[in-house]
């Protein structure tokens, strides 16, 4: 068996591929940007053709890193959830381009399914809302829509970003992981299947879609790089980053600052259902044991900070947010409610817009910066009230992704949450989890709790404020977000 576990990690901005040693240590990583459209406001669309031409040119320079195929033990792919890929089974190219999570064209199709009383049983058996994020009125929208994916009858394949690179990388095998299944509102988290009456209510071709697997085993081969490589670990990439933070015991909370920000807490072998507009999802499933986790899914978090760099101008690269908050004492008043894209966790209102409150002359580029990044601390505060009324408050808070190598911010963190937060050193936790799912598909580890050893030590953040700095400071920010929810 090879020595080394390549992860794909195909995120919503890029698509990167690492080379791990089964100790954890990370050898090398190759990453590719991935083009974003916005053919409409509130419409998003990625080209599958060249996320699969990207994903296979980052894989193939960490197998050349490697020394070859024959080095590799195995393949973990692990991707941005809920985005979906509409691809002919016979020339194996894409239909239509891929609908990203982030995408909120069906809004008006989610509001009136909730209206004509559908939420109840989207929420029961599938533990999603109503809400455009998820898959399975982008894939009903889409088949009404463009002509040809009902054109293509029977060679019509749909799937998210890890089935489409699965398919591509085996040429023909047709499948998911639970965790990714269980973001398309067309499963049955509970029995662990498709689910005929919401492929119906969504109007989602139930034969196009994939079988749905565990997320570590010997799931099928690629020859893409030469002599066969097997793909033994598959999950969406906030499960993923659970796993890499070794969330594996109910109560083990984590939070990733990406794209988005996603914070899950692992509920153990039973759903949850949450009653304060949480997500119930699968956490993974191994060996044909489901675990579940609630989450809290925010949509803008490090694609605030790419928006002020790319769309303000505000500021010449991510890291110098972290020089401006500190520029300033306080936030001057300045609240920014980031709902570019509409709100989601706790409150699930697509049409919601972002604004920038309480300016006067004395207010700076600095302020906003800072706004900005106190912003994530303010979102994962309404998160952890959630959690915390569906009995699942969080003791301490394990934190990753791009944005928090920013310092001031897992203080800020710390801080306004009032516990203890946990910073990996090694931060590509997502990747991680993903070379933990492959090492014991493939019998590297026995357990996930063996593999868990992979992950390195951690830095600690304590809360440093006085309630009643903590209180004032929600006060702004529940008074912002009054004024952008209409
Ligand atoms: O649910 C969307 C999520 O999977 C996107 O992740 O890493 O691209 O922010 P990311």
């Amino acid at each position: 068996m090879g020595e080394y576990l390549l992860v794909i990690d195909e995120g919503t901005t890029s698509t990167r591929a690492m080379l791990f040693r089964p100790d954890g240590a990370c050898m090398a990583s190759e990453a590719a940007p991935l083009t974003q459209s916005y053919p409409r406001p509130g419409w998003v669309e990625h080209d599958a053709a060249e996320i699969w031409r990207k994903s296979l040119r980052v894989a193939g320079a960490m197998v050349a890193q490697a020394g070859g195929p024959e080095r590799i033990a195995a393949i973990g792919i692990t991707n941005q959830r809920e985005t979906v890929v509409f691809w002919d089974r016979e020339t194996g190219e894409p239909l239509a381009p891929a609908i990203v999570w982030q995408d909120r064209r069906t809004a008006d199709i989610c509001r009136d399914l909730a209206e004509n009383g559908h939420e109840g049983i989207v929420q029961e058996r599938t533990g999603l809302l109503l809400d455009p994020y998820f898959s399975g009125s982008k894939i009903g929208w889409a088949m009404r829509e463009w002509p040809q994916l009902t054109q293509a009858g029977d060679r019509l394949a749909v799937g998210t970003v890890e089935s489409w690179l699965v398919w591509k990388l085996t040429e023909g095998l047709h499948l998911t992981d639970a965790t990714n299944a269980s973001r398309t509102a067309l499963m049955d988290v509970r029995s662990g299947g498709w689910d005929p009456e919401l492929c119906d209510l969504f109007g989602a071709p139930r034969g196009a879609l994939p079988d749905i697997i565990d997320c570590a085993g010997q799931f099928g081969t690629t020859r893409a790089f030469g002599p066969p490589i097997p793909i033994c670990g598959l999950a969406g990439d906030q499960q993923a980053a659970s796993i890499g933070q070794a969330c594996l015991r109910p109560g083990e909370t984590k939070a990733t600052f990406g794209t988005g920000a996603f914070i899950l807490t692992h509920t153990g072998a039973q759903l949850l259902p949450s009653d304060h507009r949480l997500l119930s999802t699968i956490a993974w499933r191994i060996g044909g044991e489901t675990a579940y986790a609630l989450e809290g899914s925010v949509f803008v978090a490090g694609s605030l900070v790419q928006w002020l760099r790319d769309g303000l101008k505000l500021i010449d690269s991510a890291p110098e947010t972290e020089a401006l908050a500190r520029e300033v004492p306080d936030n001057g008043g300045v609240y920014l409610v980031p709902a570019l894209s509409g709100l989601g966790a706790p409150h699930w209102r697509p049409e919601a817009r972002a604004a920038i409150s309480g300016l006067t002359f004395s207010a700076t580029r600095a302020h906003v910066a800072r706004a900005a990044l106190e912003a994530q601390s303010y979102q994962a505060h309404d998160l952890k009230r959630a959690f915390a009324s569906d009995g699942q408050d969080w003791r301490t808070l394990r934190i990753d992704g791009g944005m928090v190598a920013n310092d001031w911010m897992a203080q800020d963190l710390a801080d306004m949450l009032g516990v203890t937060v946990e910073r990996p050193r090694f931060a590509e936790t997502t990747a991680l989890g993903a070379a933990m799912l492959a090492g014991l598909g493939c019998g590297l580890f026995a357990s996930l709790e063996e593999a868990s050893a992979m992950r390195g030590d951690v830095e600690r953040f304590e809360p440093r404020i006085g309630e009643d700095e903590r209180a004032a400071r929600l006060a702004g920010w529940a008074e912002a977000v009054r004024k952008v929810l209409p």
